[in-house]
């Protein structure tokens, strides 16, 4: 079992950290928000994440895991140093990488001995190089080194989970020993690993999730001509499925993904793409189409209700996707601004996200309950697709309801259901009924 100092406890580093320690190792998870580290000591965690606090206990108790605001600390006993910290998008899409610069030059300060570095933020091709290039330049001394991509894929509110099992882990390494060190890292995981140079690696990171981000665009732009023709985007995607090629996953259609990677991410490969030199088309019309279906989604509620100006709409759900209180791009944002502009009355429930919502959302109504937010309504408009208003007691919803309209930008109820409750229903990609 290894010692591992894991910089940043950011939503990775913390994910990251507290599953190493889960599979054996001794992890210290270092930040220099004294603040956040004091928190973090007594127990106490600053995201929402399903399983993370009970495993962090569990840790802690078991002595593998520990918080610290000292790298030079840490890096004194380990035998990995991860990079976890923030990689935030400036305002051209490009990564601002001096969190990242500044722990290369703390650990080519403090390395004494041999210690593999693992790249786990976000981060652009060639990062892995410029770490290397960096602890070079600011390290006194010859110590041997090996800085190593390893990417995450985890999906908020299922990070644990996505951690511990994994579907692939990829290493990107130059030196056989450090390839040897992190299948030995990984191995209590025994989830196959891809080894490959550490620019494939980081390209893996950028291809994976704008990939996933064209599958979401390209079923959206689908359910738009479902929605001109009287087809169901569902019984399409569900169809295209069926192909091994293709998979079901991600096909799901909606009111635009958010969140803090997907829209970033793609940002940050159509920045990369154009600083060398390729345009990647492709990208920019995921990106459009992204943008788009937020705005279609605000006109299918004036579709629902023609004028909106003094209407009163209850939004069901916040957070970018359910199981998170993550606002970071959220759909949900731009939609309420439209429908402001537009003169609505809103009021909202979420059942996680309100208090991060309450700081970039102003002049809406917070309701306690779904059933709060329903009173009064003209129009319910759905817009993350959390277990609670999947099992909603419709009935009772639709008695409290001004007019019984619920405009679903998730899709989450069955067509004939709604149409024999007698709900005027409208949602993504299928007829309205
Ligand atoms: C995403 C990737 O799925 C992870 O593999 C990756 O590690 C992570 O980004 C990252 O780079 O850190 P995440 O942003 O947490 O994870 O969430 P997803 O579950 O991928 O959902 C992203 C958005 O797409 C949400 O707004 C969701 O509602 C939307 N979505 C997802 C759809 O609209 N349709 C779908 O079929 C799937």
């Amino acid at each position: 079992m290894f010692n591992i100092s894991m910089i940043g406890t950011g939503y990775v580093g913390l994910v990251s950290g507290t599953c190493l320690a889960e599979i054996g190792h001794h992890v210290t998870c270092v930040d220099n928000q004294t603040q956040k580290i004091q928190m973090l000591k007594k127990g106490k965690i600053p995201i929402y994440e399903p399983g993370l606090e009970d495993l962090i206990h569990k840790n802690m108790k078991a002595k593998r895991l520990s918080f610290s605001t000292s790298i030079s600390e840490s890096i004194s006993t380990a035998d990995f140093v991860f990079i976890a910290v923030g990689t935030p998008p400036r305002s051209d899409g490009s990564a601002d990488l001096s969190y990242v610069e500044n722990v290369a030059r703390e650990i080519a300060t403090h390395l004494k001995k041999y210690i593999v570095i693992v790249e786990k933020s976000t981060v652009p091709v060639e990062t892995c190089e410029w770490i290397k290039k960096t602890i070079l330049r600011y390290h006194k001394g010859n110590t041997p080194f090996d800085v190593v991509s390893n990417p995450e894929f985890l999906r908020e509110g299922s990070a644990v989970n996505d951690f511990l099992r994994p579907d692939r882990i990829i290493v990107g390494a130059e030196s056989q020993k450090a390839r040897e060190l992190m299948q030995k890292l990984y191995g209590p995981l025994k989830s196959p690993m891809v080894f490959t140079d550490p620019k494939s690696s980081e390209l893996i990171k950028h291809a994976s999730n704008s990939f996933l981000a064209t599958k979401i665009s390209y079923i959206n732009a689908v359910a738009r001509l479902c929605e001109k023709v009287g087809a169901n985007v569902e019984e399409v995607a569900e169809g295209m499925g069926f192909d091994k090629r293709i998979a079901r996953s991600f096909l799901n259609a909606g009111c635009g993904f958010g969140g803090f990677c997907f829209p970033k991410d793609l940002e940050a490969f159509l920045w990369i793409s154009k600083k060398l030199g390729e345009d990647f088309h492709l990208l920019e019309s995921v990106k459009k189409i992204n943008e788009e279906q937020k705005i279609h989604f605000v006109h299918k509620i004036e579709q629902a209700l023609w004028i909106l100006q003094g209407k009163t709409i209850g939004l069901l759900g916040l957070a970018f996707k359910p199981n998170t209180d993550d606002m970071r791009l959220a759909p949900s944002i731009d939609i309420i601004h439209m429908l402001q502009e537009r003169g609505a009355r809103i009021q909202v429930y979420d059942p996680i996200a309100m208090p991060q919502a309450k700081k970039v959302l102003k002049n809406i109504k917070y309701c306690k309950s779904l059933y709060e937010v329903t009173k009064d309504a003209d129009c319910l408009a759905l817009v993350t697709d959390w277990d609670e208003f999947k099992e909603m007691d419709l009935k009772r919803v639709k008695s409290l309801m001004k007019h019984p309209t619920i405009v679903d930008g998730r899709n989450i109820f069955n067509l004939d259901r709604m149409k024999k409750l007698g709900f005027s229903y409208h949602s993504i990609g299928r007829k309205s009924v």
